[in-house]
C-alpha cells in the first residue's frame, strides 16, 4: 500500500471561564485563543511541530477540538509538508512555503523547528521554538483582540549560536484554512492613479504570490485579502481577512497543499532578502494581522475598519481617533506655482465654506518651481514667501483653519543642495548609474546619519512654525539598492533598516509634536498598509479625484481599510485624469464618503458654486463621524457590471445613517433596485432627508421605522449620466 492514511485523532475540550482569551491544555498540548467571534488554535504535535488546528467562528468553550495527528501521505510527502505548520522552518524534506530559511557559516542550511516551551500574558501567548540541534531561537506572537477577534502574528529571530548566521526568508505568521475547494481570494492591483482595482481568483494548487519588491509598501499589490467560499456572499458566509503591517518590500503566499489545505505565508518578501544576524542579535517581524467573519466580506471589512479605530490608529486621549478636519489642498490648483498672495487668496474662499484646515502642497522649498530640482532642500523659498511661512499661517488660523504642509523628505532631487553636499546619501551601488524616478533620488535611510538629519529638518520646521498637519508623500520606487558603506553582510538589511529607521522618525516626531497629525501619501495609495497607519492619521488614496473612477477606488481601499482613514477630495471638472464632465453635487457626493477635502481652484467657482460647496460641507459635518466610525455597508452589488455605487454608512449608537447612491449611467427607462438598509435599530423611527435642499420624492416617507427602511427600503429614480443622491437618516424616537 502506497499511502499510509492520516492517524490518530485527539480530542478534547476545554473548561476554564469564558472570560479567558489565551489558553493551554497540558492534556491536548492545544493553545486556543479566543475575542471577538473568533476561535484561533494550534497545537504541538506529538514530533514537537507546531501544527495549525482551528481558525474560524468562535466555537464555545466546552467544544472539542479535533486535532489529528498527521504523518505522510506517501514517500513523496512525508510528515514535515503534509503537516500544517504554524511557523515552518526550511528543512527536512520541506517543499511548502517556508516561514524561515537560514544558511549558517558551514554551509548547513537545514532548519527544523520544534516548539520548546511558552509563556501566557492575558490575550497573548508567546511559544518559543528552536532547531533540533542548532540554537536558532523563534519566539513566536499571538495576541487575540479581545473585541473583534483580530490576531496578530509576528516572529522573533534570535541566534544564540557563537557564529554569525544568514537569515535567507522570514516571515511573520503561517496560517492554514481546513481542506476545500471551492475558496476565492481576493485582492487588490493598481498603478499611480489607478490603484485598488479589486481581483478575484479561485484557490488552487500552486501559488499565488501577492507582493511588492519595490522597497515600499506599492500599488501593484496591497498587503492585505480576503478568502471566501462559494456560499459567501457580501453579508454572509465565511470570510477571512488579513493584512501585514509593514511599508516596506512585503510577500504574501497562498497556495492550497498536496492535502487540499489552504496556505497562507506572510512576512518581509524574500526577494533580494538576506539578513546577517550576529551572535546574539534578534530580528524581529512585521505583524500579520489576521481576522475572520461569518458576515461575508462586508463583515469582514467592518471587523477590520473597526479593529483599525480601535487598535491601529494613533489615539490623542479621546476614545476614537480624532475625526479628519475638511481640508482644502493647493496642488491642482497651482501645482508648484505657490506664492503668499495666491494662497492667502485660496486660503480666504476656503475658510469661507468652511474648510477647517489649508494645506500648502509641493513647490514651497528650495529652488522648487518643477519636479527637477529642490527636494532636499527644506527651507523656505525667498521669492516665493520673503517673510518665510510666518504670515500665511497668521493668516489662516485668523480665518479659523489649521495649517498643514507637504514634504517628501526622504527624497532629493540631484539638482539640491543636499545632493551637491552629501551625494553619498543617495541610494547606490558604487560607480553605477543612479535610475531616476520623477527626477528624484532615494535618500538612504537606513543609514543613522540620514536618519538623524531627516528627523532634524522636520522636527526644526515643526518647532520653528505653527504646522498642524504634514502630507507626507513619497514619489517613486527604489532602484539600485546598494549601501555601499555597510559591510558586504549587511547590505541588504536596507530592506528593514530603511523601514525601521522611517517609523522611528514618525514615532519621535510625534513624541516631540504630540498633536501634529500626518497624512500617508506615495504619488497616491502607494503606501497604504497598517504599519504606516499606526503612525498616521490619514492615507491618501490616489491621485485619481475623478468622482466616478473615485468611486470604485474607494470601494477596493474600504475592502481593508476604514473609511475614516481615507482622504477624498471635490476637484475640478472635467477632471485632469479622463477629462470627465461631472456636476458638482455628484463630486461632493463621491467624496463625502471618506474623509472631506476640496482640492480645486476657488477663484475659478461663482456665487453657485461657492453656496452649493456650502451646502454640502456643512451636510458633511453632519455625517462625518457616521461616515469616519460608522460600520459601512456595500448595498445593492448584485450587478457590479451597471456600475451602481450604493454605500450606507450607520454610526455606531445608530442614531444616524448616511445613504449614497451614485450611478455612472442609466439606461433606457432601467427601474433602480430597491435600497433596503442594514444595520439600523429595526425598533426605532428615523427621520429621512436630502444631503442638498431638494425634496425626496413622495413615494418615501418623511420618517419610518428601522424595520420600515430596512425590510420595505427605499426607492430610488435617477437618469442620466453620473448622477446620484445622499440621504441623511436619523433617529427621533
Ligand atoms: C503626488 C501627490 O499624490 C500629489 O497629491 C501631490 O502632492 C504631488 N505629489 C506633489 O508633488
Amino acid at each position: 500500500m502506497l499511502f499510509r492514511l492520516l492517524v490518530g485523532a485527539g480530542l478534547f475540550a476545554f473548561a476554564g471561564p469564558a472570560a479567558a482569551q489565551a489558553r493551554y491544555d497540558k492534556a491536548s498540548r492545544i493553545f486556543r485563543l479566543d475575542g471577538g467571534d473568533v476561535t484561533y488554535a494550534f497545537k504541538v504535535n506529538a514530533s514537537g511541530i507546531l501544527q495549525s488546528v482551528y481558525w474560524g467562528k468562535r466555537l464555545p468553550d466546552s467544544a472539542p477540538l479535533a486535532a489529528p495527528e498527521l504523518s505522510g501521505l506517501s514517500g513523496f510527502d512525508v510528515a514535515t509538508n503534509v503537516v500544517p505548520q504554524e511557523f515552518a522552518g526550511q528543512g527536512g524534506g520541506l517543499y511548502a512555503e517556508p516561514a524561515l530559511k537560514v544558511t549558517y557559516p558551514d554551509g548547513n542550511r537545514d532548519l527544523v523547528l520544534y516548539y520548546r516551551d511558552h509563556q501566557i500574558d492575558g490575550d497573548e501567548i508567546r511559544v518559543t521554538l528552536s532547531d533540533l540541534d542548532r540554537p536558532i531561537f523563534v519566539t513566536l506572537t499571538y495576541r487575540i483582540d479581545r473585541d473583534t477577534g483580530v490576531v496578530a502574528r509576528s516572529a522573533v529571530i534570535e541566534n544564540r549560536s557563537t557564529g554569525d548566521v544568514r537569515l535567507d526568508q522570514v516571515a511573520a505568521a503561517g496560517l492554514t484554512l481546513p481542506v476545500a475547494y471551492d475558496y476565492r481570494l481576493h485582492y487588490s492591483t493598481g498603478r499611480w492613479a489607478a490603484e485598488w482595482t479589486l481581483q478575484e481568483r479561485p484557490l488552487r494548487t500552486g501559488a499565488t504570490v501577492l507582493e511588492s519588491r519595490r522597497g515600499s509598501t506599492g500599488s501593484e499589490n496591497n498587503p492585505w485579502f480576503q478568502i471566501t467560499r462559494a456560499n459567501t456572499t457580501e453579508e454572509s458566509g465565511p470570510a477571512w481577512i488579513g493584512a501585514l503591517g509593514w511599508s516596506g518590500s512585503w510577500r504574501m503566499s497562498f497556495d492550497q497543499d498536496v492535502t487540499g489545505r489552504v496556505r497562507i505565508v506572510g512576512g518581509f518578501n524574500p526577494f533580494d532578502f538576506a539578513y546577517r544576524l550576529r551572535p546574539g542579535a534578534k530580528l524581529e517581524t512585521p505583524m500579520f494581522y489576521v481576522g475572520f467573519s461569518d458576515q461575508g466580506r462586508g463583515g469582514a471589512s467592518r471587523l477590520f475598519h473597526r479593529f483599525e479605530r480601535e487598535r491601529i490608529l494613533p489615539r490623542r486621549g479621546g476614545d476614537a481617533p480624532a475625526l479628519r478636519k475638511v481640508l482644502y489642498n493647493s496642488w491642482e490648483a497651482t501645482e508648484f506655482k505657490v506664492n503668499e498672495a495666491e494662497q492667502l487668496a485660496l486660503a480666504t474662499r476656503a475658510a469661507s465654506l468652511g474648510v477647517e484646515r489649508f494645506v500648502m502642497d509641493d513647490g514651497w522649498f528650495g529652488a522648487r518651481d518643477s519636479d527637477h530640482a529642490g527636494l532636499g532642500d527644506w527651507t523656505v523659498n525667498p521669492r516665493k514667501f520673503p517673510n518665510g511661512l510666518t504670515p500665511l499661517i497668521d493668516r489662516v488660523k485668523a480665518l479659523g483653519m489649521d495649517f498643514g504642509l507637504w514634504v517628501e523628505p526622504e527624497m532629493v532631487n540631484p539638482d539640491s543642495d543636499l545632493f551637491r553636499a552629501h551625494p553619498d546619501w543617495a541610494m547606490q551601488y558604487k560607480g553605477r548609474p543612479r535610475t531616476e524616478g520623477r527626477n528624484q533620488l532615494v535618500l538612504n535611510l537606513a543609514r543613522t546619519d540620514v536618519r538623524d538629519h531627516v528627523l532634524k529638518v522636520l522636527d526644526d520646521l515643526l518647532t520653528q512654525n505653527d504646522i498642524a498637519f504634514l502630507k507626507w508623500d513619497y514619489n517613486r520606487n527604489w532602484s539600485e539598492p546598494g549601501w555601499p558603506d555597510a559591510d558586504v553582510a549587511d547590505q541588504q538589511t536596507i530592506y528593514v533598516a530603511y523601514v525601521r529607521n522611517l517609523y522611528y522618525i514618525l514615532d519621535e516626531l510625534r513624541r516631540r509634536h504630540p498633536a501634529i497629525e500626518i497624512e500617508s501619501c506615495s504619488g497616491g495609495g502607494g503606501r497604504v498598509d497598517l504599519g504606516i497607519m499606526a503612525r498616521t492619521d490619514e492615507m491618501w488614496p490616489s491621485d485619481n479625484t475623478d468622482p466616478f473612477d473615485r468611486l470604485q477606488i474607494q470601494d477596493g481601499y474600504t475592502q481593508a481599510y476604514a473609511p475614516g482613514t481615507m482622504m477624498a477630495w471635490v476637484t475640478d471638472s472635467p477632471n485632469w485624469v479622463n477629462q470627465r464632465q461631472t456636476t458638482l453635487p455628484f463630486r461632493f457626493l463621491s467624496a463625502m464618503q471618506g474623509g472631506l477635502g476640496i482640492g480645486t481652484n476657488l477663484n475659478r467657482w461663482g456665487d453657485a458654486d461657492m453656496a452649493t460647496a456650502r451646502y454640502y460641507v456643512a451636510s458633511y459635518k453632519r455625517i462625518r463621524e457616521t461616515v469616519q466610525h460608522g460600520s459601512l455597508y456595500r448595498l445593492n452589488r448584485e450587478n457590479p457590471a451597471d456600475a451602481r455605487w450604493t454605500n450606507l454608512y450607520v454610526a455606531q449608537d445608530r442614531a444616524r445613517a448616511a445613504l449614497f447612491t451614485l450611478v455612472g449611467s442609466t439606461h433606457k427607462l432601467d427601474v433602480m433596485p430597491t435600497i433596503q438598509l442594514l444595520g439600523l435599530d429595526p425598533d426605532a423611527v428615523y427621520r429621512i432627508e436630502a444631503m442638498d435642499s431638494t425634496p425626496l420624492p413622495a413615494t418615501i416617507p418623511a420618517q419610518a421605522t428601522g424595520a420600515y427602511w430596512m425590510n420595505h427600503g427605499v426607492d430610488v429614480t435617477l437618469r442620466g449620466d453620473f448622477v446620484g443622491v445622499g440621504m441623511i437618516l436619523t433617529r427621533v424616537r
